[in-house]
């Protein structure tokens, strides 16, 4: 292997893959070789260019730490966390969809009652969330473990408040026996994504936005379903249409209602106003355990 050219190096390079024991390993590698060699060839990138991409990168792990993970920001603002989300979590019609993850989810929230104020004193309007979790025949989900979070009305989560280690706007809640799960929070708005590193540098080089529009996250757990990974949008507010990390999905677009006064659909009246949002999550079954050959 000499004398290696513009034409021959990307097949030189899979070349060197044919020991690869890992099956897997060697399809990902060869598609990874063969796809950045297009990209470098179709950009005709230069040296330069080369160079600022790799102090990009470079800037990028930088910025990580046990609180802040650029390459998955990097990875969602480009479209690529949506795309696999969306390639391994095809639902049958009528389940919920999923989508994006994100950064902010805390394993070990406080497991909550039903009723509870998870905002535990997060700023933001109040919200009431009644939901139900039932399965693709309308069988309620009893037990199923659901794990809310979400940005207060400064558009930060708890874990952004750099002199806070306090737990607010999320919680663990279970379903009851006939799969409803209700809570109080606040309302959500929209929020950017951290913009004080290189993809904040990234977006607005390429004149993007960072923004995402006014959500709450889920994450349903049930015996015998797939987990659900997703979020509630409010329906009318902005960004819908331009969501930094492409996660918005019709089906996942609800109305949360303003009441002016009156009382609250359950627990202590709020003495002003607020807001409900009705919603029905169903899951799809798990997958038929394997059966094993005699
Ligand atoms: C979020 O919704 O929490 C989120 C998702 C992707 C990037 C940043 C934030
Ligand atoms: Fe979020």
């Amino acid at each position: 292997m000499r004398n290696i050219t513009e034409h021959n190096i990307t097949a030189a390079v899979i070349g060197q893959l044919a020991q690869c024991e890992n099956p897997r390993l060697k399809e990902i590698m060869t598609l990874l070789v063969k796809h950045v060699h297009g990209f470098v060839r179709e950009a005709r990138l230069t040296e330069a260019e080369w160079m600022q991409g790799i102090e990009f990168l470079t800037a990028t792990g930088q910025m990580c730490d046990g609180k802040r993970q650029e390459f998955i920001l990097l990875s969602d603002t480009l479209g690529v966390s949506m795309l696999t989300v969306a390639l391994n979590n095809a639902k049958p019609p009528g389940a919920t969809e999923s989508t994006v993850f994100g950064p902010f989810h805390v394993r070990g929230a406080p497991e909550l009652a039903l009723g509870a104020d998870i905002s535990a004193g997060a700023p933001g309007e109040p919200l009431f969330v009644q939901a139900t979790v039932k399965g693709l025949d309308g069988e309620p989900v009893a037990n199923a473990l659901v794990d809310v979070w979400q940005a207060d009305e400064d558009g930060f989560y708890d874990v952004q408040y750099k002199d806070s280690d306090q737990l607010r706007a999320r919680a663990v809640l279970r379903s009851d026996a006939q799969g409803r799960v209700y809570f109080r929070s606040i309302l959500p708005v929209a929020y950017p994504v951290p913009t004080d590193g290189p993809v904040g540098q990234m977006l607005s080089a390429s004149g993007r936005h960072p923004w995402r529009p006014a959500h709450v996250h889920f994450m349903i757990q049930a015996l015998g379903y797939e987990t659900l990974i997703t979020h509630v949008f409010r329906d009318g507010a902005p960004y819908l249409d331009s969501d930094v990390v492409f996660g918005v999905r019709s089906s996942l677009m609800a109305q949360f209602v303003h009441h002016a006064s009156g009382r609250p659909p359950f627990g202590p009246a709020t003495g002003g106003g607020f807001y409900t949002l009705d919603f029905d999550f169903v899951l799809n079954p798990a997958a038929p355990a394997r059966r094993e050959l005699p």
